[in-house]
């Protein structure tokens, strides 16, 4: 990478400024017309050099199922739409001032190393899995996860805008605007994996370009899944069936996990505000407003359980709590979709900070560790009904709930309430010590610890106790103070180094980078294969010795590689302060 291109402004409009005079445009276009015909009869338009059409906008074609023809057979009457929400507030600076900041050589080599193994990656699935869902990194080819729509492409185009690849990204914009959503061998799509991948990754690449195209495909795609929310109360199911869709006899569910449906306002509210139709922001307000209905009757008020009713829409009949799987990104997305909707509607900034309260008091746990390290986790929480309610916390981790601290983080700068910050980087630096104390260097997927007692606030230390210590541990040659490893695998997630991202950029606290780069010094040598890299099976391993499994998941190029990437870059490069990024790390830019 050039001197330039690296003090380059943060300016993410660096394309729509080369646009050609109207001139060059017509000649090209010409050029265009003939090459296409003289060379290319029987070929796909998507084969073309890149740089070749870059300078065309991208051509946008169909699926072959147009959803918008298919009759709702629970619609919302016109006059009882729910619009996007008016009149912005001024929103606090999320971003700490870097008024001096230097983006250094040290840091720019870490940098180029990042985008180094993210164009490996991405040409081995170019080269091998090439409009698959993910490549194989070991075995080569690929494999279809999440209806075989090129997940890894439409997850990796605001990677690649990002990283500067500009020929890569058109190359790829363009595959993604040709996919055809009705060209699934699945009679059903996965609603939430498909909204904050695949809509949360063609909106994020069209914020960022300009590329109509990109917003043509994602209200194709939004129709396709806002047909998920025609049902009698207008809750979506888990699963948009598509026969079911068309012949009006989907019901919500009566135990979906509930991040599910209540984690999708961000992308339908982004959709919203980008076509001006208020019907997107009108369906995930209408679940909302179920969440809010709820808040204070479940059993443990103020949060809602990992599975909810959504057809009879009720939160009273499932008592654990978490932010870890299951139902993350529901809380996430409060805080997010209010910063999205520019703090024009108070309550989704309400229901997150009551949240937070209970997350607080029940969930969040300091661990007991002989060194007496400052750090928190959150657990697992259950209420007891049958036993007088009593509320139960498991001190287990899961890698899933590290986005915690980067949600604190951002909450706490959000509604300016410091104590969330103080929360906020302890959570952070808690799973940076879960991958420092692994011999292998990475966090496991789920391990548990042992909670402190008796420390009257969550931020005191506790005395370490040996033999309690002792008596319980499953795992006694790992770190003293670890529980158990119960799924030791590392699955090149992303959560860990995103709030460590958000925490750099809140606070400018370097040392980040330096436990940035050891985290992923210590990834590369676990993972990497000839090909890309692999998850793998157990951290608990001595170093060098970790199995290896045949699996990337698109979210290692379109989240894990990109916080890397951005941690290492100028503050202004995607600032938190333009963009929300969504749980697949999709940056939206906030209205002003
Ligand atoms: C992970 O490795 C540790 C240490 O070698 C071993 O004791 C444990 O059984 C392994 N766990 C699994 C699930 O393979």
């Amino acid at each position: 990478m050039n001197r330039r291109s690296v003090l380059r402004p943060a300016s993410t409009h660096a394309m729509s400024v080369r646009r050609p005079s109207r001139l060059l445009f017509v000649l090209a276009t010409l050029c265009f017309m003939i090459l296409f015909i003289r060379i290319l009869p029987g070929q796909s338009v998507m084969n073309l050099t890149p740089s070749f059409a870059r300078k065309q906008p991208i051509a946008f074609r169909p699926s072959s199922f147009d959803w918008s023809t298919v009759q709702e057979h629970f619609p919302v009457q016109p006059d009882s739409l729910t619009p996007l929400p008016t009149g912005h507030k001024k929103l606090p600076k999320v971003q700490h001032d870097f008024p001096s900041y230097e983006h250094d050589e040290h840091t720019e080599f870490r940098r180029s190393k990042v985008k180094d193994v993210f164009l490996k990656c991405w040409n081995s699935y170019k080269a091998q899995a090439w409009g698959k869902d993910e490549l194989r990194p070991i075995s080569g080819g690929g494999k279809d996860t999440f209806g075989g729509w090129a997940a890894t492409i439409v997850d990796a185009l605001d990677a690649l805008y990002i990283m500067d690849l500009e020929d890569e990204f058109r190359h790829a914009a363009a595959a993604a605007v040709e996919i055809d959503f009705a060209d699934t061998e699945d009679t059903a799509v996965n609603l939430f994996e498909t909204t904050i991948r695949h809509l949360g990754g063609l909106l994020s690449a069209y914020d960022l370009s300009g590329e109509e195209a990109l917003l043509r495909k994602a209200k194709e795609l939004g129709e396709m899944l806002y047909h998920a929310f025609d049902t009698p109360n207008r809750m979506p199911g888990f699963w948009l069936d598509f026969e079911a869709a068309k012949s009006g006899t989907q019901l919500g569910g009566t135990r979906d996990p509930a991040a599910g449906p209540a984690s999708l306002s961000m992308e339908f509210s982004r959709l919203s505000q980008l076509t001006g139709d208020p019907k997107y922001f009108d369906a995930v307000h209408r679940v909302k407003k179920f969440l809010q209905d709820t808040q204070e009757s479940t059993s443990l008020p103020g949060m809602w359980p990992t599975h909810l009713d959504f057809q009879h829409m009720s939160a009273s009949g499932s008592h654990g709590y978490s932010l870890g799987a299951l139902s993350d990104s529901l809380y996430e997305y409060l805080i997010k979709t209010y910063l999205l909707l520019g703090g024009a509607d108070d309550s989704w900034r309400q229901m997150y900070a009551r949240a937070m309260e209970v997350v607080e008091k029940h969930l969040l746990f300091r661990p007991m560790t002989p060194r007496k390290d400052d750090v928190l986790f959150s657990g697992n929480t259950w209420v007891r009904v049958d036993e007088g309610g009593r509320v139960d916390l498991d001190a287990e981790v899961q890698h899933l709930g590290c986005f915690a601290g980067g949600m604190f983080l951002l909450g706490g700068r959000t509604m300016d309430v410091s104590r969330h910050l103080d929360i906020g980087v302890r959570l952070t630096w808690g799973c940076r010590w879960g991958y420092s104390v692994m011999p292998t260097g990475m966090m496991p997927e789920i391990f548990g610890l042992f909670a402190c007692r008796g420390n009257e606030d969550l931020l005191d230390f506790c005395p370490w106790d040996n033999e309690r210590w002792r008596a319980h541990t499953l795992a006694p040659t790992l770190e003293k103070g670890w529980r158990n490893a119960r799924e030791p695998a590392y699955q090149l997630r992303p959560e860990a180094i995103e709030s460590m991202f958000v925490l750099w950029r809140i606070s400018g606290d370097e040392s980040l980078r330096d436990a940035a780069w050891d985290m992923f010094e210590s990834i590369m040598q676990a993972t990497e294969t000839d090909l890309g890299n692999a998850a793998i099976a157990n951290v608990t391993v001595k170093r060098g010795q970790a199995e290896k499994l045949d699996s990337m998941e698109s979210f290692w190029l379109g989240e894990t590689l990109k916080y890397f990437y951005l941690i290492f870059s100028p503050p202004g490069l995607i600032s938190l302060d333009e963009y929300v990024l969504n749980t697949e790390a999709h940056p939206f830019k906030i209205p002003r």
